[in-house]
């Protein structure tokens, strides 16, 4: 489907139905984070990047209030029609001040390119002693997605128009950050996670690469997202789990210490 009205977008666009249809296992394979959340009835839980809000749901079973947090207009409408509040915010602004007993964060992290502004954001949203959960694209994620996308860009010479558009730390480099800021990490891991994926590769695409199809005109866009997926078919594609994507998960929880 077209959604461009005319105008080319810069940048990636969130549409609830379609991630629905092409990113559900987004939040069922997250669901260990709600084990390590271990959310208690009553406390109050900022899920940011809540997606259309499956995860955030799920995070209320046990009582908690849960709030969802997404830079997509999109996104906090499916959250709300959940029945879960919902709030349009960019995560490098987070405003709010020591409200949170826990933060809950999956799979959005990484769409947001400058960490130190986002981890302060969590610091200061956190009450003192509450903690913070989250898993995240880590060192080494789809990164034969991204050199197939960068070679079909660069057969089209529009290699250097490439905005890497995602941070795909490792453990060192996200724990240091954590820590500079003032946490305590009680645990961080790189976890290789190839994830079957529920449709044709070239649905991923629309879902997630619109940075790299959108550099590509639009006439040439279907052509473009073919050469891709049949670049990584050997790679990526397996008889049983059709198409299997090369995800890195970066796991981590950590504690904003209680005061003296
Ligand atoms: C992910 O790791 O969840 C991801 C990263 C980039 C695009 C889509 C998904």
């Amino acid at each position: 489907m077209d959604r461009t009205d005319g105008v080319v977008p810069k940048q990636q666009r969130w549409f609830a139905d379609r991630y629905a249809e092409n990113a559900r296992f987004v939040s069922d394979l997250a669901e260990p984070l709600i084990d390590i959340l271990n959310p208690k009835a009553g406390e109050l839980i900022l899920d940011l990047g809540c997606g259309d809000g499956a995860l955030t749901k799920l995070a209320s079973n046990t009582g908690a209030i849960t709030i969802g947090a997404d830079a997509s207009l999109d996104q906090v409408a499916a959250t709300r029609n959940l029945g879960i509040p919902g709030a349009v915010v960019d995560g490098h602004n987070l405003a709010f001040k020591e409200v949170f007993d826990a933060i809950l964060t999956n799979a959005a992290l990484h769409w947001m390119t400058r960490p130190d502004e986002v981890i302060q954001g969590m610091w200061n949203a956190l009450k003192p002693g509450g903690r913070l959960v989250g898993e995240m694209g880590g060192m080494g994620n789809i990164a034969k997605i991204t050199h197939a996308l960068t070679e079909a860009l660069a057969r089209r010479r529009l290699d250097d128009q490439i905005q890497f558009p995602w941070y795909f730390p490792d453990e060192n480099d996200y724990r240091k950050r954590l820590e500079n800021q003032g946490f305590d990490v009680n645990y961080i891991e790189l976890i290789p996670r190839p994830t079957p994926l529920p449709g044709e590769f070239t649905a991923w695409l629309d879902t997630f690469g619109e940075h790299f199809v959108f550099l590509v005109p639009d006439s040439e866009r279907d052509d473009f997202k073919e050469e891709v997926a049949e670049a990584l078919r050997q790679d990526l594609y397996e008889p049983h789990d059709k198409w299997v994507a090369d995800y890195v998960r970066l796991r981590f929880s950590a504690t904003r210490p209680a005061k003296p």
